[in-house]
């Protein structure tokens, strides 16, 4: 069964066609962070207009990359949500008119299964069950995954996402948008120690986790500590932030292993391409013997290949969940 994957939930219009027997056929992705770049973050109605000028083209490149006809695709998975609701009609859009052109079943699939089943799509996937760390610019959850559609809520964010922190802490530190990864690269000038931020609810008895006092942190050291703020006390600040960060998204992991009993720790979202979250929770995993697995960088963030491979997964498992009557709810 060959999938086509569109994902329009923000500011990438992905494209993608998973095959169930052959893996992923072809992919491509439009990123509109130069576009977003000049207001400091994304814009909805330019998101959406953009997703629209993408998505057929995208479409046309996938299938050639493929070496396929339109009529070759089997089934048609969108983003259902959550996300920018005027980007996701035009997924939604794209996906049910190509349904009912091609005479072929469409179904929604949810943005964040497409993300914690990411992992799955590497050459090394891991094995069910596994705790799950979902890191984004919009959640932060930990999960115990079981199979498909078998998803526990261990823990999540009661206020801002990881992402969220990142993305708010570098703008205050006046960084381009996505702020994650300028943050992540700043920080790597940066010397520890120097500025110390909390670690919000680091020995909280639960696997919740609040960032929002994080973000103020860097607020308050940033407008009222450090007068005349400098290139390196920016990279200093970012340091701090950095650590406290992967601190405590470091330790939820390990407790989340703990309560679980599980041996098997797999990261998804955005925030899953930091390089210094990744070299702690190897560190950690060296030390503790668990094992941790993250999707290829290309698709830690949005993409269409992780809707594609979660609405074929979904199909196996639930032929009937795919629709014909091409009525979308986003
Ligand atoms: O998963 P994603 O692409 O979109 C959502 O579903 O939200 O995640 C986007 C988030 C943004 O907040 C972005 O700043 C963050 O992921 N991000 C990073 C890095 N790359 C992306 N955060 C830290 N370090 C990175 N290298
Ligand atoms: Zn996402």
């Amino acid at each position: 069964m060959i999938v086509l994957g569109v994902e329009s939930s923000c500011d990438e219009t992905g494209l993608a066609l998973y095959d169930t027997d052959r893996g992923l056929l072809a992919h491509a992705l439009h990123s509109q962070v130069a576009m977003h770049e000049q207001y400091g973050g994304v814009v909805p109605e330019l998101a959406s207009r953009d997703h629209i000028r993408r998505a057929l083209p995208l479409l046309e490149q996938v299938l050639a990359d493929a070496r396929l006809d339109r009529h070759a695709i089997d089934a048609i998975a969108y983003t259902q949500g959550p996300g920018l609701a005027g980007a996701l009609l035009v997924g939604a859009s794209v996906a049910c008119g190509l349904g009912l052109a091609l005479d072929k079943p469409v179904l929604g699939v949810h943005h964040l299964e497409g993300h914690l089943l990411s992992p799955l799509l590497a050459s090394e996937p891991p094995e069910f069950p596994f705790v799950a760390l979902l890191v984004s610019g919009g959640h932060t959850q930990l999960m115990r995954v079981d199979g498909v559609g078998r998803y526990t809520l261990l823990g999540e964010t009661v206020d801002d996402a990881a992402g969220e922190a990142f993305d708010k802490s570098a703008k205050l530190l006046g960084l381009g948008y996505p702020g994650g990864p300028a943050i992540s690269r700043l920080a790597e000038f940066g010397d520890p120690g120097v500025y110390t931020l909390p670690r919000p609810m680091l020995h909280s008895k639960n696997l919740n986790f609040s960032f929002s006092g994080l973000k103020t942190a860097v607020l308050t050291l940033v407008k009222t500590k450090i007068t005349n703020i400098c290139e390196q006390d920016k990279a200093n600040v970012a340091r701090a932030f950095v650590d406290a960060i992967v601190e405590v998204l470091v330790a939820k992991c390990m407790a989340a292993l703990k309560e679980t009993g599980l041996k098997r720790l797999v990261i998804a979202g955005g925030v899953g391409a930091n390089r210094q979250l990744r070299e702690a929770l190897n560190a950690a995993a060296a030390k503790k013997r668990f094992r941790v697995f993250y999707p290829e960088l290309e698709f830690c963030t949005d993409n269409g290949a992780m809707i594609a491979f979660a609405g074929a997964m979904r199909l196996q498992l639930q032929p009937e969940a795919a629709q014909r009557d091409y009525a979308f709810n986003v």
